[in-house]
């Protein structure tokens, strides 16, 4: 790809992973507009970066979908990179969550339905610019889920189905679909938990390195050792990961 002089939009762009790659796009003369439901966190980011252009709204609600389409349409329709980054992380137990159909809910509409409904709706304006690009986000849970995070490691295994089911649909198009893989980042989604966390600065630099190279699948980390380990022994990889 070609990684100057596009027009990207990185939901979930106010903060850690999303934040990263938004600081990259920009140096690397870029229009970057990011997302978040955060209106102070957004004003904070356009302050250090000024930039940056922020949208507000959260993505689970159509009406915040169409808005953004409708922004898009009329300020930016050179619009060529969507990345979808932005997700939620529910911890709990199936047997004692008392809130247990809202969690459900907003998480699945957040990390899956949102992406999804965001790409279907966003193709049009993809489809007529060139050098265009669609990046998920998934996890290397996708590939051995952690028992405390069920609903976030489905999703995120739905995610990666679903990336490469739409690179096959956009392989004669001017479309490319790429996924990003990461291992354990030290970001506000991880704070107070897990070892060994890369930056996402160090995510960023992975990732460009394979989005340059037209790499699709970007495993981050120690998920490439992990996609090894799963090949080798499955049972092996799901221990490991079990109790992440
Ligand atoms: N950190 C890790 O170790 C790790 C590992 C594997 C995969 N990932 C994936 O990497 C991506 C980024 O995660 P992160 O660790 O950078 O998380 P983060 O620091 O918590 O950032 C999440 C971003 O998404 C936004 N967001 C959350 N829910 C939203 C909603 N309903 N509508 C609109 N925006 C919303 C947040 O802004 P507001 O709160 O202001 O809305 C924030 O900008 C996610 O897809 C995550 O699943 C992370």
């Amino acid at each position: 790809m070609i990684t100057t002089g596009n027009t990207v939009l990185i939901t979930g762009g106010s903060s850690g992973i999303g934040l990263s790659l938004a600081k990259r796009f920009l140096s690397l003369q870029n229009t970057v507009i990011i997302t978040g439901r955060d209106t102070t966190r957004l004003q904070q980011v356009k302050n250090d970066h000024p930039g940056m252009v922020t949208f507000a709204g959260d993505l689970t609600e159509q009406s915040a979908l169409d808005e953004l389409r409708l922004f898009l349409e009329q300020h930016h329709p050179g619009l060529n990179t969507l990345v979808n980054n932005a997700a939620v992380q529910y911890n709990y137990s199936f047997v004692q969550e008392p809130d247990i159909l809202t969690k459900i809910d907003y998480e699945i509409s957040t990390n899956l339905s949102a992406p999804l409904k965001l790409t279907g709706m966003l193709l049009p304006l993809l489809l007529q610019n060139k050098n265009s690009a669609i990046i998920n986000v998934s996890s290397g849970l996708f590939i051995a889920p952690k028992q405390s995070a069920p609903v976030y490691c489905a999703t995120k295994s739905a995610i990666h189905s679903y990336s490469k089911a739409l690179r096959y649909q956009l392989e004669n198009s001017g479309v490319k679909v790429f996924e990003i893989i990461p291992a354990l980042v030290d970001t506000p989604m991880t704070a107070g938990r897990g070892k060994s966390k890369i930056s996402p600065d160090q995510l960023t630099e992975e990732f460009f390195n394979d989005f340059s190279k037209d790499r699709f699948e970007s495993y981050i980390g120690k998920t490439k050792l992990l996609k090894l380990i799963h090949r080798i022994s499955p049972k092996l990889a799901d221990r490991m990961m079990k109790n992440g």
